[in-house]
């Protein structure tokens, strides 16, 4: 039974409720972006009630001065905030001089409906007015997938009963705050608005950082599907600009308003100029009208649909909830510019910032690795690559020397602007996830390009942080990695995470070999990578390996498992069924000192090495870890129950892969943390797509071959998805009692199905029977 506020739709997400206590709730879910801008779903008329107003730009941001207790050394001065921009989407209506406003009005019927299959939103609804007039509206929104500085508005306006005057002015506002900024201050200055004839601009820029924004407006009115025969009146103030259109109306009339807007940053365009520009970018949309606008749009929604769609049969619930993630996902990035990133929110709130976190490397990558052309997981990677340098000095200012880099665990250009000791300081594994995501992208794509002219500049530098970062026990005889945070955020400052530890030997690995590839298959490129890192392989490479060797992963023989950390059997030993559910979660419920004495695990830890590395280990083994390390995790992260579902699939658990599948996949629909209001958790909905793809489809890359080892849920009929292997699409459907898996490129691809070796020939369908 479907208990979602939201009907069950496979393409749709649908509401018919007008319910001003979750408004900003659906403000989130019904948030709409396309790779270079974001808006939260606000009303455009005038709103009154609670609300959340949101307007992102992607890549700018303020850096907001930081408010900490004890200032730490080392910390950053500010974290950075991708401002609330300068708003586009106001049409204020008035009716015979009143306002439409409905958090005044009696709203009759409402109706809000996400096309996630062409990225179109549209809202309905019919109120009455304080006075008593009665109005019904329909509007259609998209930002456009096409022409990604653009969206278009379509509103349409009838009075029933009546007639009198009816005045529309769609509006640009540049005096916009955030409400997260840590002094109240505003994030914009030198506000100005200008009109030309049908068109008017607001452009403001950011302080400190001097990002140019410029927002501009063409509008178009008909009535009753005839060009409206008023001239509207333009003026700008200093932040905002009007555009107004007054005309008498009869009972019935349709007054329909369509705002093409513009948005363009000093990030793509020279800011001397920009308003005028942005002016003539919305009168270009504004001559291609809204219907052209909205079909190359859902185009190139299609191509995105034919490329990364899954298919759930037997279970709507999970289609809808699927889909949604897919599509904000692409919402959020599309990858043709390699200085944007992935916030945890995206685009639907200020929470995190809108700044990079590990999630885009731990979670979020492989869903654009395998869904997507080449070029934009390797964006994501040279991302990084162009952080290099930041990455150095930020080692640098906490005491490391010689090419170590330090990536930040929260950034917008590189600097770290995270400032919770245990995070800036202690969470050093995101290192070890952008170096495996090199490895990621280059056994999928097969690009051993981007490996010797990028990839091992970052994995050199990441490796001179490890060995530095290691010192050697003479007490244990081994190296050791103290005072650390590993991913389970409810523990700090400990000794010898094996996540941690694990992913710094690998490192060291592959950086090692990797070297050694290319001293082989290139001595050219290799002498070049020595003499711009000024590596020393006699002395650094021997160092790693040494470390190799000896580094010390804890482990608890009797019971056959790693240990989190040192001590961490000297916890009370408790499971979270123990827990009285009225104390989740325990980060709003319990003290932080009891949190990080407890047993207690935020998210997976141990478990999230034995993802990575799974093929190091025997299947008993990752049980023993999955069956200890899971019933004392309470998944307060939002990151944590996919991973745990793809190694319950990998041990052919399928029903508790489900149920933690379920945590996942309607977690903002169905709003289970209770913060959807917030925005919506982005890097999280990755991690609900590897649950599918590598948890019940089993998805690897081994040995230069995809594999599959797929399982069923008990609840679907059938599932399919697509990805890419080598930049070749392919088709898998799990069903009834086979899987069959369509080439859809015009290469032969090697691929295993269970352990059935095949080379799939273009084109070619082979179908393989379910184990
Ligand atoms: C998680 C981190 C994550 C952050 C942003 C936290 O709750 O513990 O791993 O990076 O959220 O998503």
């Amino acid at each position: 039974m479907n208990d979602s506020r939201f009907q069950s739709d496979e393409w749709k997400i649908i509401e018919t409720r007008f319910d001003p206590v979750r408004g900003r709730d659906s403000e989130s879910i019904f948030s709409l972006g396309n790779g270079m801008m974001g808006q939260r779903a606000n009303f455009e008329e005038t709103y009154t009630g609670d609300s959340l107003q949101g307007t992102y730009v992607a890549g700018v941001y303020y850096p907001d001065k930081t408010v900490v207790g004890w200032w730490k050394n080392g910390y950053p001065e500010y974290f950075a905030k991708v401002p609330n921009a300068p708003s586009w989407t106001g049409i204020e209506v008035k009716i015979d001089g009143e306002t439409l406003d409905l958090a005044r009005c009696e709203v009759k019927e409402f109706r809000r409906e996400l096309d996630m299959r062409e990225g179109l939103l549209t809202r309905r609804f019919t109120a009455v007015m304080p006075s008593g007039r009665t109005v019904s509206v329909t509007a259609r929104r998209f930002l456009s997938m096409s022409e990604p500085e653009c969206a278009a508005i379509s509103y349409s306006v009838t009075v029933t009963g009546g007639s009198g005057k009816i005045q529309i002015s769609p509006w640009l506002n540049a005096d916009v705050h955030n409400e997260d900024a840590n002094y109240g201050e505003k994030f914009w200055e030198n506000e100005m608005a200008e009109c030309d004839g049908m068109r008017a601009v607001v452009v403001a820029q950011t302080r400190k950082t001097g990002f140019v924004v410029a927002t501009a407006m063409e509008n178009t009115l008909t009535v009753n599907g005839w060009a409206a025969s008023v001239a509207p009146s333009v003026d700008a103030g200093k932040m905002t600009a009007h555009c107004s259109y007054t005309c008498d109306y009869s009972p019935g009339d349709i007054f329909e308003l369509r705002k093409y807007v513009a948005v363009l940053s000093s990030m793509n365009h020279p800011a001397e100029n920009i308003g005028r520009k942005a002016m003539t970018a919305a009168g270009e949309v504004a001559q291609k009208g809204f219907d052209a606008m909205l079909q190359s749009h859902r185009d190139a929604w299609s191509a995105k649909w034919e490329h990364g769609d899954i298919v759930i049969r037997g279970d709507i619930e999970a289609q809808q909830g699927i889909r949604f993630n897919i599509f904000q996902l692409n919402q959020t990035y599309t990858g043709e510019d390699p200085r944007l990133n992935i916030g945890p929110k995206g685009f639907t709130g200020e929470k995190y910032g809108g700044s990079t976190y590990w999630d885009t490397e731990a979670f979020a990558f492989p869903f654009y690795l395998s869904t997507a052309d080449t070029h934009v997981a390797r964006n994501l990677l040279l991302y990084r690559y162009k952080h290099l340098e930041k990455a150095m000095e930020n080692a640098g200012k906490l005491g490391f020397s010689g090419g170590a880099a330090l990536y930040p665990m929260v950034t917008m250009n590189g600097e770290e602007c995270h400032n919770e000791w245990e995070i800036t300081f202690e969470e050093i594994h995101r290192n070890g996830a952008i170096a495996f995501a090199i490895f990621n992208y280059v056994r999928h794509t097969g690009d051993h390009d981007y490996l010797a002219g990028y990839g091992l500049e970052v994995l050199i530098a990441i490796s001179r942080f490890w060995a530095q970062r290691c010192n050697w026990s003479d007490e244990k005889k081994k190296y050791v990695i103290l005072g650390v945070t590993g991913p389970n955020e409810y523990e700090n400052n400990v000794n010898n995470n094996w996540y941690t530890n694990t992913l710094a030997r690998w490192t060291l690995r592959y950086t090692a070999s990797s070297l050694d590839w290319l001293r082989t298959s290139n001595p050219v490129r290799y002498n070049g990578i020595l003499t711009r890192t000024r590596l020393s392989p006699e002395k650094e490479i021997s160092q790693w390996n040494e470390i190799i060797r000896n580094i010390y992963l804890p482990e608890h023989h009797d019971l056959g498992i790693f240990l989190q950390q040192d001590g961490f059997m000297d916890k009370v030993q408790q499971t979270a069924a123990d827990l009285d559910p009225a104390e989740r979660p325990l980060n709003q419920h319990w003290s932080w000192d009891r949190i990080l004495r407890s047993v207690f695990i935020k998210q997976a830890d141990v478990l999230q090495g034995i993802y990575l590395f799974e093929d190091e280990f025997d299947e008993e083994t990752i049980r023993r870890n999955f069956d200890f390390y899971e019933p004392r995790c309470v998944h307060e992260s939002s990151l944590s129950p996919s991973i745990h579902a793809v190694l319950a699939a990998r041990l052919h658990d399928t029903d508790r892969a489900h149920t933690l599948y379920l945590r996942t996949a309607r977690l903002d629909l169905d709003d289970y943390n209770r913060e959807v209001k917030d925005g919506l958790h982005i890097t999280s909905m990755a991690g609900t797509w590897i649950s599918i793809v590598e948890g019940f489809g089993g998805m690897r890359i081994r040995n230069d071959r995809v594999c599959f080892n797929p399982v069923m849920p008990g609840a679907w009929t059938s599932y399919s998805f697509i990805i890419r292997f080598r930049n070749n699409p392919l088709r898998v459907e799990v069903a009834g009692s086979g899987v069959n898996v369509v080439n859809l490129s015009q290469s032969d691809i090697p691929l295993a199905v269970y352990s059935d070796n095949v080379t799939l020939k273009a084109g070619e369908e082979i179908k393989f029977i379910r184990k």
